[in-house]
């Protein structure tokens, strides 16, 4: 069988308000049934309301963190090592040389070399959910994609709750009530499902982005363009995605928008640039033009923001306008966010898996750009590159 003498390990998250986990009891009985011996730490699931005993009826063994990570070979996790406070040790060091880790690592993050190189020299082979290419073959692995998703829906429930308003029209028995206003920025992933979740909750939806082609697909859910006359060459960088804009364009687009900001009940912020900052599209005076009541939710956060004002984790009133720039949307639904994230676990583990070895296979476009370490060495191009960039030593 596939799995066939191969022992995969989940622990339980441990950063904290993480309640996502890297498989759950659909997955293992997956993993069980071609072969695999799973060992998935207590409570592991607990978060995503996935008992112990669910587990163990998926053929799984329910162990303490130390046997987890003792006995498996594969090490599936949502969030990249860090120190575990109870045990008083980073979780790097609960790794063996040749243990396969694979998690998302934000390995070009500054924050995360420090773990990286740590991960290097232990010798632990890690491989990172978030630079997956997208390519059509690893549409089933992409845990990015999957993740954004949830965040573009959460994000418009979340205004929606915060808005003093109804979101549809509504015809009532002393008159009609005009629909609330939402503008999206940024038509990605994130951006097109919370277009289409605004859209069905019956709000008027406009939508912004400096790609035509996403700006149509906006078009094509219901929205109406915002006009914002970047010129292709300026927008639209290698591979098809977005470039940084230069700060003269950058500010004939926050012009381009002013008015639709202000004139917006809602605006979800979702416009990023691959590697980069999020740019910033909404400044401080576009924020004191919106009504008092308006709420802006900043799903860029994570990439710095795309409003001048969202802080990092918070959600804070400027000039009557709420501004939430919660960090880690996905983790605040992570029922099917861990639905979707172990799907896609096990599709990945699945194409690096053959015949009870994990097969390192450098000709595999997916394997070869997210391996970041490998025998004591870091391996990942963009990681490199970052810490070249910051004068570092690999
Ligand atoms: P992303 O999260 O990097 O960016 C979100 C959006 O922000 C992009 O549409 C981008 O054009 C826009 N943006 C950047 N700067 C902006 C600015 N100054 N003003 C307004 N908008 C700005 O992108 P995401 O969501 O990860 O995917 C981008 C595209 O990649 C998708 O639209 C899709 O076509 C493609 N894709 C392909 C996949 C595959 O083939 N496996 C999987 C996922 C996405």
């Amino acid at each position: 069988m596939k799995y066939s003498g191969l022992t995969i390990g989940v622990p339980k998250e441990i950063l904290k308000g993480e309640r996502r986990v890297a498989a759950t009891p659909e997955t293992t009985a997956l993993f069980v049934k071609s072969g695999a011996q799973v060992v998935v730490e207590e409570q592991a699931g607990l978060g995503a309301f996935f008992s112990d005993q669910a587990y163990r009826d998926a053929g799984a063994v329910v162990a303490d963190v130390r046997q987890v990570y003792e006995q498996a070979q594969i090490i599936l996790k949502v969030k990249e090592p860090q120190c575990n406070e109870e045990l008083e040790l980073h979780e790097c060091d609960l790794m063996r040389p040749g243990q396969v880790l694979i998690t998302f690592l934000h390995p070009a993050s500054p924050s995360n070399h420090e773990m990286v190189r740590r991960l290097a020299n232990r010798g632990v082979t890690a491989l990172t959910l978030d630079s997956i290419p997208r390519i059509s073959r690893a549409q089933v692995m992409d845990a990015l994609t999957s993740m954004s998703t949830v965040a573009g829906y959460k994000a418009v429930i979340k205004a929606a709750n915060l808005l003093p308003k109804f979101l549809p029209l509504m015809g009532t028995a002393v008159g009609m009530i005009q629909p609330a206003q939402v503008t999206v920025i940024g038509a990605g992933v994130a951006g097109l499902q919370a277009l289409a979740t605004a859209k069905r909750l019956g709000a008027r939806v406009f939508a912004a982005d400096i790609r035509p082609d996403a700006a149509e697909q906006g078009q094509s859910l219901g929205a109406r363009l915002v006009e914002l006359g970047i010129p292709q060459k300026l927008a639209i960088g290698r591979g098809g995605y977005a470039k940084c804009l230069p700060p003269e364009w950058l500010q004939k687009e926050r012009e381009a928008l002013t008015e639709t900001v202000a004139e917006s009940d809602i605006v979800i912020l979702s416009a990023l640039v691959p590697g980069k900052e999020a740019p910033i599209l909404i400044t401080e005076e576009m924020v004191r033009a919106m009504n008092p009541g308006s709420i802006i939710v900043d799903i860029s956060i994570d990439q710095g923001g795309n409003c001048a004002l969202t802080e990092a984790g918070r959600s804070r009133e400027h000039f009557g306008v709420i501004i939430d720039g919660t960090k880690n949307i996905p983790g605040t639904m992570p029922t099917s966010s861990t639905a979707l994230f172990a799907k896609n676990v096990f599709q990945f583990v699945n194409n690096l898996v053959h015949e009870g070895e994990v097969a390192l296979n450098l000709d595999d476009e997916i394997i070869k750009d997210t391996l970041v370490t490998e025998g004591g060495r870091i391996v990942h191009e963009g990681t490199l590159e970052s810490m070249r960039l910051r004068g570092g030593n690999p």
